[in-house]
């Protein structure tokens, strides 16, 4: 066997994606497959950093996102799909890890203040929340992972991952290498109110959606607010319809739609039903990928159980090399 580079990501089980997961990170995840050995994840212990009142949607939400995640283009054959929760020896080296994480490092982090200061629901001022990119760590080092797809709000995790790996290294020995950010540039998908797509802003048009509500909500989605009349010329680049333009449709009927915004050759109706023409058959393709997965949920437990299994044989090689090294 070649030894492919090893590429681990996860997301957190927030229940069923949205086309700003898809072309933000899922596409990537599938590209990624095809030269990589992927390991693919349900961080489910991460979830309870912030959501640690509220467990018990997470199995479920867990399940929607492993079926979008092969309705995407995942192979759940070539890539390992597994649960986070379901790998013991990720508690293990993350308890490890925190031996040697400095406050400091962990208190500086970004992400860690602006959480804090926007969840303001909910006490955060909790160990594991502060763990975060510890657990992260942990997550992508059993596996030696050398790089790790995500989005640019999770670079600052992996350049603290990196540090932890030089300290561990430095103590113990030459034990892991340093995972890599992969940054592919995700295309830009803006909700049906004229915001980021985000499942908290409720404008989001999920995977899978069928071509009724997915009609629906692109009929009735923000446009350039300065075209309120049909002979009003707009602007593309502030209409979120266009992105979707950019990455569903060719060339030339993106080009179609740049230039008859800007003098108003076409309208809006126009512009979004040329959309639909594209947009709905791949949802209605992922709608029915999605029916056919759900109607056999064992055949989905099977699979999960086995890329748990898989997971976990790779992570316990990695900790017999990390207790050895550690003289544990
Ligand atoms: N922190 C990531 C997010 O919120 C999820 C995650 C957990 C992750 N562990 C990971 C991503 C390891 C990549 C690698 O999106
Ligand atoms: Fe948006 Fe198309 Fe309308 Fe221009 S014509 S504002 S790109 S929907």
């Amino acid at each position: 066997m070649t030894a492919l580079p090893i590429v681990v990501s996860g997301m957190r089980p927030t229940g069923r994606l949205h086309l700003g997961h898809l072309h933000g990170a899922l596409v990537n995840w599938v590209r990624l497959q095809e030269e990589n050995r992927c390991f693919f994840f349900s961080a489910d212990w991460h979830a309870l950093t912030t959501n640690y009142s509220q467990t018990a949607t997470i199995k479920t939400a867990e399940r929607e996102m492993f079926v979008d995640f092969i309705a995407a283009g995942i192979d759940p054959v070539r890539s390992t799909l597994f649960v986070q929760s379901q790998v013991k020896e990720t508690a293990e080296l993350a308890l490890l890890l925190g031996m040697i994480t400095p406050l400091g490092w962990l208190e500086r982090s970004p992400s860690y203040k602006e959480v804090r200061e926007n969840l303001t629901d909910r006490d955060l001022a909790l160990y594991g929340f502060l763990g975060y990119p510890v657990l992260m760590t942990a997550d992508v080092i059993l596996y030696k992972a050398l790089r790790v797809p995500v989005g640019a709000d999770q670079v600052a995790h992996l350049e603290l991952s990196r540090e932890i790996v030089r300290k561990f290294n430095g103590h113990y020995g030459e034990v892991f290498p340093e995972p890599r950010p992969v940054l592919t540039e995700a295309a830009k998908v803006i909700g049906t109110d004229g915001r980021k797509m985000s499942k908290s802003y409720n404008n989001s048009i999920e995977l899978g959606e069928p071509a009724e509500s997915t009609r629906k909500k692109i009929m009735g989605a923000v446009t350039d607010p300065q075209r309120k009349r049909r002979q009003d010329p707009g602007n593309p680049e502030v209409c979120g319809i266009f992105y979707l333009h950019k990455i569903y449709s060719d060339a030339g009927t993106v080009a179609w739609v740049d230039a008859n915004c800007r003098t108003a050759g076409i309208g809006c109706v126009d512009c979004k039903k040329k959309l639909l023409e594209r947009l709905e058959p791949d949802q209605e393709r992922m709608r029915a990928k999605r029916e056919a997965l759900l109607a056999r949920p064992r055949d989905l437990d099977d699979l999960v159980e086995v890329g748990n299994g898989k997971a976990r044989a790779v992570a316990q090689v990695t900790m017999a090399q990390v207790r050895a090294a550690m003289k544990l």
